[in-house]
């Protein structure tokens, strides 16, 4: 265990002597967590495998589950692939800094432990100012998972990174809430085809669109091991009180709802008047951006169950739906 730091930082002009001392931080072997648009990712050095391993150790995560290595820019993001595909090139200008990470072939510097042995490394420029001035500063790659708990809900605010990490980051750099709220979209990159492997907060329109051409939507089956991506753990981004999903308003009835549980609806709100206690997040963004504060709020909220109405099964929303599938069990 060790002291965290909790360090607030302006999120639009940090300061630099703060970035400064972050950056030596991570250069050192420690760990950083600070805000990307998306979540709280929890840094360190990707080109130091002790480092890396305090981040396995520090969420709890199976060495299975490959990390991110987050970049300043694209001319850093390059140095550490061993190969750049023309798709790559597309989706990297169209999108960063922004919330895509792209797996191409990994560089010799990025170890094993980082890729959890895959011959690929998924790669990302996070846009806010803190996150890139911190890798700037640090002059090495970032590894930067969620900073949460392994399986636990992202982290959206530093609070939520103290409340399950406190002691086992050095530094948390607090620029405020994360704009986006869910993770980037994971797409591979490196083989003849794109694939999605996690839906993010772009519509996956908008990828095909700068790609030219359509994106595989088969995610890989659950539980095929480290080729397989994001949250293949089935279970993942949930909460501790038991949690529940149906499909339809209707389906509620059949629940026997009581006054301990609590509904969740993203995107219906139609007859919700007619349910005892509920939250209900009306447009992807803004189901996006509340999403995984909201989850940890409930779940502090000491209900029998949170129940999930879930989104309809359109073209905005698979990203809301498959973090609200991975964090549910069907009703
Ligand atoms: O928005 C985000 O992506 C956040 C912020 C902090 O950048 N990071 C994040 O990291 O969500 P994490 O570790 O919670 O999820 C990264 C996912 C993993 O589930 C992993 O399976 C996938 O990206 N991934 C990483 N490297 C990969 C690779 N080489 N091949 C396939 N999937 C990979
Ligand atoms: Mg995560």
């Amino acid at each position: 265990m060790t002291t965290t730091r909790l360090v607030p930082i302006d999120r639009d002009r940090p300061n630099p002597g703060l970035l400064d001392e972050a950056g030596a931080c991570l250069r050192d072997g420690g760990l950083v967590a600070f805000a990307t648009e998306t979540v709280y990712g929890l840094g360190a050095d990707a080109t130091r495998k002790t480092a890396i391993q305090r981040i396995y150790d520090a969420k709890g995560r199976p060495p299975t589950n490959p990390l991110i290595v987050h970049v300043c820019d694209l001319a850093m993001a390059r140095r550490f692939a061993a190969a750049w595909p023309a798709d790559a090139e597309r989706l990297a200008q169209a999108f960063w800094p922004g919330p895509v990470t792209l797996v191409v072939p990994r560089a010799p510097a990025i170890p094993d432990a980082v890729t959890a042995g895959l011959p690929t490394v998924g790669l990302r420029v996070p846009a806010p100012a803190v996150a890139r001035g911190l890798i700037e500063a640090a002059g090495v790659p970032v590894a930067a998972p969620s900073a949460n708990r392994s399986e636990h809900v992202s982290p959206t605010t530093a609070r939520h990174v103290l409340d399950d990490l406190d002691g086992r980051v050095d530094i948390l750099l607090d620029s405020g809430p994360a704009d986006l709220g869910i993770e980037s979209a994971v797409v591979d990159v490196a083989g003849d085809t794109p694939r999605l492997l996690r839906p993010g907060p772009l519509r996956l329109e908008q990828l095909e669109e700068a790609l030219g051409r359509p994106i595989g939507r088969g995610m890989p089956a659950v539980g095929e091991g480290p080729q397989s991506s994001p949250g293949q753990h089935a279970r993942h981004y949930a909460p501790h009180t038991p949690c529940l999903r149906v499909e339809s308003f209707e389906a509620l009835e059949g629940l026997a709802l009581t006054g301990r549980d609590i509904v969740l609806s993203c995107g219906r709100r139609d007859a919700m008047d007619l349910v005892g206690e509920h939250v209900v997040l009306d447009r992807p963004d803004e189901a996006a951006r509340r999403l995984y504060a909201t989850l940890r709020e409930l779940d502090a909220g000491g209900y029998a169950r949170i129940v999930l109405v879930m989104p309809p099964d359109v073209a905005g929303w698979e990203a809301i739906r498959d973090r609200l599938r991975r964090a549910s069990v069907k009703a």
